[in-house]
C-alpha cells in the first residue's frame, strides 16, 4: 500500500521558519488534497518529500524509506510534478518525453511503451506528434503531468497542477487527476482553491504558516468547517465506553437533533438546528438523561474560523 509520512518534519531559512513540526501518515490509495494559502508551506512540504531540500529537523518517508537517506530508492515509485520547466517549444510531446525518460534514466526496453501510456493517461494521443508551441497552456500541463509518470509511480506528488491556467485548462487538468486516481495510486495535491480540493479529492490536509491544521477525509472536514447553513455541532465525552445498553437513540429522537455519531468509544458527535438556545436545552436535555455525560463542547466554530482565517489571506 503507498505510504507517505512527514515525522516532525522542519523547514527553517534562517530564523523563518517555512514548516514547523510536521507529523502526518498519508496510508492508501486516494488523493489527498494539501490545502493553504500562499506561502503556507506546501512547496517547501513537497520539496522536502522529493529531497530538492533538506529539512532541518524530523524526516520525510515515502513507503517507509527516508528520502533523505534513501533518496533513489524511496523516489523509485514516486512521480512528482514540482516547479517544471517549460517544455521546449519545437518538441513534440514524444521528442520531449523521450528526452526526460533518457534523463531519468527510463531502460531502453521499457521506454517507446511507457511514453505510450503516459500521453494516453493524459489523454493527448492526438496530440503526441505536434509541436509543443501550439498548445494551450492546459495541454503543456498535461504533458507535464505525463513526464511524472514515466516511472510507472504509485505515489505522485503535484504542486498546484492548475494554478496559472484558465478555467478551461483548469477543469481539463482536474480531470485528468482525477482518472489517475483510478489506477490505485496516492495522489498528493497542492492546491489554495478549497472548490478544487473538494471537486478532486477524497481527504485534505490543510497548512498555514508551516502549520498543519488538520487532516481529515472531505466529508468530516466540511461537515465540521461548514455545517449545512443552521445546523451546529457538539461533541460530548462519556465517562465510561459506549456499549449496547447505551441510548443513542433516544439522544437521536431529542427535538432538533440531526444526527449523532460515534467518534470513538467514549466520544460522540451530534448535529442539531435550532442555533445557541437549542444548544443550552440539548445541554440540559442530555444532562437529565443521566448517560455519564462529562463533557460538552461546541465542535465546528473553532474551526470554522480557523479555515476563515487561512482562505481569507487567498481571497
Ligand atoms: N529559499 C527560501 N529562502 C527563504 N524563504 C523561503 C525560501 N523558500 C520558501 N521560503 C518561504 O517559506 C514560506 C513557505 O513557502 P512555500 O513556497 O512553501 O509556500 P506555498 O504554500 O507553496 O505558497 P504558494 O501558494 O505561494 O505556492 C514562504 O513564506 C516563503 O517565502
Ligand atoms: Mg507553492
Amino acid at each position: 500500500m503507498p505510504s507517505l509520512e512527514a515525522v516532525n518534519l522542519t523547514k527553517n531559512y534562517g530564523k523563518f521558519v517555512a514548516l514547523s513540526n510536521l507529523s502526518l501518515k498519508i496510508e492508501g490509495s486516494k488523493c489527498v488534497g494539501f490545502l493553504g494559502p500562499n506561502g503556507a508551506g506546501k512547496t517547501t512540504t513537497l520539496k522536502l518529500f522529493t529531497d530538492m531540500i533538506r529539512p532541518s529537523q524530523g524526516k520525510a518517508l515515502i513507503n517507509g524509506i527516508s528520502v533523505h537517506e534513501n533518496k533513489r530508492l524511496a523516489l523509485e515509485h514516486c512521480g512528482s510534478l514540482i516547479e517544471s520547466p517549460e517544455i521546449y517549444p519545437s518538441f513534440t510531446p514524444k521528442e520531449a518525453l523521450s528526452m526526460i525518460a533518457e534523463i531519468r534514466g527510463v531502460p531502453h526496453d521499457v521506454r517507446e511503451k511507457r511514453i505510450e501510456e503516459a500521453i494516453a493517461e493524459v489523454k493527448m494521443e492526438d496530440w503526441k506528434d505536434k509541436k509543443v508551441g501550439k498548445f494551450s497552456k492546459g495541454m503543456k500541463q498535461r504533458i507535464n503531468i505525463a513526464s511524472s509518470l514515466l516511472s510507472e509511480p504509485d505515489i505522485l506528488l503535484l504542486d498546484e497542477p492548475t494554478t496559472g491556467l484558465d478555467p478551461r485548462g483548469m477543469s481539463e487538468v482536474r480531470d485528468i487527476v482525477k482518472s489517475l486516481k483510478k489506477r490505485n495510486r496516492l495522489i498528493f495535491m497542492s492546491s489554495h482553491l478549497l472548490p478544487e480540493v473538494s471537486d478532486v479529492c477524497d481527504e485534505v490536509a490543510m497548512i498555514d504558516h508551516g502549520k498543519l491544521l488538520v487532516y481529515d477525509t472531505l466529508s468530516n472536514v466540511t461537515t465540521k468547517f461548514s455545517g449545512d447553513g443552521n445546523s451546529s455541532i457538539v461533541e460530548i465525552g462519556l465517562a465510561r465506553a459506549l456499549d449496547d445498553s447505551f441510548p443513542i437513540g433516544s439522544i437521536s429522537s431529542i427535538t432538533g437533533v440531526v444526527s449523532v455519531d460515534k467518534m470513538d468509544s467514549r466520544n460522540l458527535r451530534i448535529k442539531f438546528s435550532g442555533g445557541l438556545e437549542k444548544q443550552e436545552t440539548l445541554l440540559s436535555d442530555l444532562a437529565a438523561m443521566k448517560i455519564g455525560m462529562i463533557s460538552f463542547r461546541a465542535s465546528g466554530s473553532a474551526l470554522e474560523d480557523t479555515y476563515l482565517n487561512l482562505i481569507k489571506d487567498t481571497l
